[in-house]
């Protein structure tokens, strides 16, 4: 019998297919990041009815600096403007905002947004309603990267010694560090692949492939992800109990 289980307690989402909504209804690229990121909160709304505790956005890889120099400058607007529009919505929902991924490669007025955001948001820590973490400049062997730098440091300060190291050692070295892996992963648009999306968070992680496009998914859309999710079965390399 396959067992039920209850709701993810974090869910992390691949919104593509802005580009190809633009195509389609005869929009600029631009206007279809526009309408990309009207959906943000209609999804986050969504998650939190549905009692889900984390979601994971993919708002900007380390691979979305390959694009033209307009695209990213209209994607980091969209950013500052969702920030400066949403704050009070945020704060008054009791929804906690934090990053992942190296934000120092930003327009200063886009970090200071985000970081503006973050700190009015964690001063509801005790009252969370959710989290949700953006992903932005982000990409897997980045964040390694990153985090091996900082383990040599632990490691020559002895901050850390080498023989206590287990298994799970290497997650305290992650941006996601104090962040539950992800239960559930989302990537709308048809595309069947990770793009150096949380590959150590999603060794276990349940994976969702929906042809939709971002602007176009819905939250009926996200429950038939969610509904999908409970009626897996979670192995973990074991067998069926
Ligand atoms: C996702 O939409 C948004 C970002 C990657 C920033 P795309 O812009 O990748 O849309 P497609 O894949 O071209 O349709
Ligand atoms: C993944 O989408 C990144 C984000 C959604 C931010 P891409 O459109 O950049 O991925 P590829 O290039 O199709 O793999
Ligand atoms: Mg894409």
């Amino acid at each position: 019998m396959i067992k039920k289980k209850s709701t993810p307690n974090h869910v992390a989402i691949i919104m593509d297919g802005n580009g190809r909504w633009a195509l389609k209804n005869g929009k600029t690229r631009k206007a279809g990041h526009r309408a990309g990121s009207k959906n943000v909160m209609s999804i986050i709304e969504a998650a939190c009815e549905e009692g889900i505790k984390y979601i994971t956005l993919y708002a900007f890889s380390t691979e979305n600096w390959k694009r033209p120099e307009d695209e990213k400058k209209a994607l980091f607007n969209l950013l500052s403007e969702f920030y400066k529009k949403e704050i009070d919505r945020l704060i008054k929902n009791n929804i906690l905002i934090k990053h992942i991924g190296d934000i120092s490669k930003f327009p200063k007025q886009t970090q200071n947004i985000i970081r503006e955001t973050e700190e009015k948001t964690s001063a509801l820590s005790e009252n969370t309603k959710i989290t949700v973490i953006i992903a932005l400049n982000y990409g897997t062997y980045d964040e390694v990267k990153r985090g091996l730098i900082k383990f040599y440091e632990d490691v020559k300060s002895d901050k850390i010694d080498i023989s206590s190291i287990e298994e799970t050692t290497i997650l305290n070295y992650l941006d996601t560090k104090e962040i539950p892996n992800p239960d559930l992963l989302i990537r709308t648009s048809g595309e069947y692949r990770i793009s150096n999306f949380l590959l150590l968070q999603i060794a276990y992680t349940e994976l969702y492939f929906t042809d939709t496009l971002w602007p176009d998914f819905s939250k009926e859309e996200f429950t038939k992800a969610i509904d999908s999710y409970t009626k897996r079965e979670r192995r973990y390399g074991g067998i069926s109990s």
